[in-house]
């Protein structure tokens, strides 16, 4: 087959914050075990992702913190990049829209979108009413306001949205609305802004959308969950929404009009164009040329896949394709893949939802103190919630680590290659004609590298990984039914032919686990004296060690953990 081109985008997050165990589940970590896929399929591939620094959230967090708003998001921006590499998640680029060393590609290329936009036609401007914070000198955004629901009559209504009733809210009708900036009123003023017509590209959204639910060879469908979010929210009818905003922190409005002034793009229209410009830096960096975006962006030889938890559904199936639809030159995403939340569960406690005012996180950098990153690799996987919510089980954790991990896959390992050492010099045996249960093995190896390459494709990352599961258990079951230790004792060839079947299911688990589980891939192909290589390609997983070839000492793999009380350190 030839060479696939790929380019694959993990949703910026806000950099204001740290990395918890239920962002690295949604929008990263499956984004990460596809690109290792991809790259041992030996596929071209780019992995693109950075901060999302611009809009009121940042600029709150640095008021309330003392910082200027630059330190506060280059401070996150490391910290984020840091606990990612740490957990084994590797990009290519890690930008962030508004650090020093990007945000001039990324406001060029932003800007460029809008004036595109904006000469075509498709924003409307609008004067309306907006409330103003005085004493914060800026106007509200919805969410920053709050009052009584002139719905239900609930006090600590948000300006979006009762949660009371939950009506969508307009925050000028709020009764007695308040700032959460300053707890002081806000009062009305007029502001003008650019709005873009989202109704007039509703009918070639949804036909777009309608496409993604065939299945065409090399193609799956997108995730039903996607699919009925956006084409509901079609139905209904997409309003207009405002792409500028009242800030000083933020990519500049192009245009050349005194009601510009003062005003930048809303953070959700640069936020995914920072996908574009990270890759233009990727490109600047990489080539010299940073228009070599285009190869990724515009050329539709090239997949495009963004990863995003549920929540960002709305901006990159429907937002997002539409300013791309709009601007006219470039690619539509090939999939957009989204996972739902994370809920959390501690011992003895009932599940809640993850919450760093509620103390109830899992920061990433917390964990990597007292924990390796493949056991949450593995336990993230294994629960992913790539149809509906799932819970972090703090007791499940340990309990899957302790029994999967180290039970069965860990034990194979270490049985097998302890055996190798101990009765063949550290060298693959030789094999005698296979026998029926030998070759039923031998097939159970195929055709797991099979399902788990058409799972891959398909992006089910979970069943993926129970195939794996299921072929070490399968590896367990062979060893106790030939035993070997009896065998060593009468017939040294046949303990050869069970060791050698052994030997070539723990290198296809090396091959076949690495996407997944990168750390400990790397230590089993050093156990295998597979040689230096960056991937390990995915077409080996089924080629055979030769006999003879020789075994390095095995190293454990898997810890038993029984730190459960361990994990209050992870929470504060
Ligand atoms: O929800 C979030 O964390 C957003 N910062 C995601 C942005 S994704 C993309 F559009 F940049
Ligand atoms: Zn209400």
């Amino acid at each position: 087959m030839a060479q696939r081109r790929f380019l694959i985008t993990s949703a910026l997050p806000y950099s204001n914050g740290r990395l918890h165990v239920g962002h690295v589940a949604g929008a990263y970590l499956p984004a990460d075990t596809y690109v290792r896929y991809l790259r041992a399929r030996g596929e071209d591939v780019r992995f693109i992702c950075g901060s999302d620094d611009n809009g009121v959230a940042a600029l709150i967090a640095a008021r309330k913190e003392g910082k200027s708003v630059e330190e506060l998001t280059t401070h996150f921006n490391h910290r984020q990049k840091a606990d990612f590499e740490d957990v084994g998640i590797h990009f290519d680029v890690y930008g962030g829209t508004h650090q020093p060393e990007y945000v001039e590609l990324h406001n060029k290329i932003s800007q460029s979108f809008f004036q595109v936009i904006h000469d075509k036609g498709y924003f409307v401007k609008r004067t309306t009413e907006q409330l103003y914070d005085v004493q914060a000198n800026q106007f509200l955004p919805d969410r920053y306001v709050k009052g009584t629901c002139y719905g239900c009559g609930a006090p600590g209504a948000y300006g979006d949205q009762c949660e009371a009733c939950g009506i969508s809210i307009d925050p000028m009708q709020l009764i007695n609305p308040v700032s959460t900036i300053t707890h002081t009123r806000p009062e009305p003023r007029k502001t003008t802004h650019w709005y873009l017509q989202l109704g007039r590209l509703e009918e070639q959204l949804r036909a777009w959308l309608e496409s993604k639910k065939q299945v065409a060879e090399g193609t799956p469908a997108w995730r039903d969950t996607v699919l009925n979010f956006s084409l509901g929210q079609i139905k209904q009818g997409l309003p207009e929404r405002a792409m500028t905003r009242d800030l000083d922190w933020g990519v500049p409005v192009p245009l050349d009009d005194p009601d510009a002034r003062g005003k930048v793009l809303y953070v959700w229209f640069d936020a995914p164009i920072g996908y574009v410009s990270f890759t233009a830096k990727l490109c600047q960096d990489r080539d010299g040329d940073w228009r070599n975006y285009e190869k990724w962006w515009k050329d539709p030889d090239c997949k495009i896949v963004h990863f995003i938890g549920e929540d960002n559904t709305v901006f990159h199936a429907l937002t997002w394709p539409a300013v791309l639809m709009a601007e006219g030159g470039y690619q539509l995403p090939w999939q957009v893949v989204a996972n739902a939340f994370l809920n959390i569960k501690f011992p003895g406690k009932e599940e809640e939802k993850i919450s760093k005012s509620r103390g109830t996180a899992i920061w990433i950098e917390e964990y990597l103190k007292i924990f390796e990153a493949d056991p949450l690799r593995y336990y993230l996987t294994a629960i992913a919630p790539e149809s509906q919510q799932t819970t972090f089980d703090v007791d499940d954790f340990i309990a899957r680590n302790n029994g999967e991990l180290l039970n069965a896959l860990g034990n194979f390992f270490n049985r097998t290659l302890t055996f190798a050492n101990r009765y063949f010099e550290g060298k693959v045996p030789p094999t005698e004609p296979r026998e029926e249960i030998d070759c039923n093995h031998m097939a159970a190896i195929a055709a797991t590298a099979g399902k788990m390459t058409e799972n891959l494709e398909a992006f089910r990352f979970k069943a993926a990984l129970e195939d794996l599961m299921a072929l070490a258990r399968a590896g367990n079951v062979y060893f106790d039914a030939k035993q070997p230790w009896k065998q060593r004792k009468d017939n040294m060839a046949g303990c050869g032919t069970t060791i050698n079947a052994c030997l070539q299911t723990v290198k296809a688990l090396t091959v076949l686990m690495a996407p997944f589980l990168p750390f400990s891939a790397d230590k089993a192909a050093g156990m295998l004296n597979l040689g230096v290589q960056e991937v390990l390609p995915w077409s080996t997983a089924t080629e055979e060690l030769p006999a003879g070839h020789p075994l390095a000492e095995p190293v454990i793999l898997f810890k038993k953990l029984d730190a459960v009380e361990l994990f209050g350190e992870a929470t504060k």
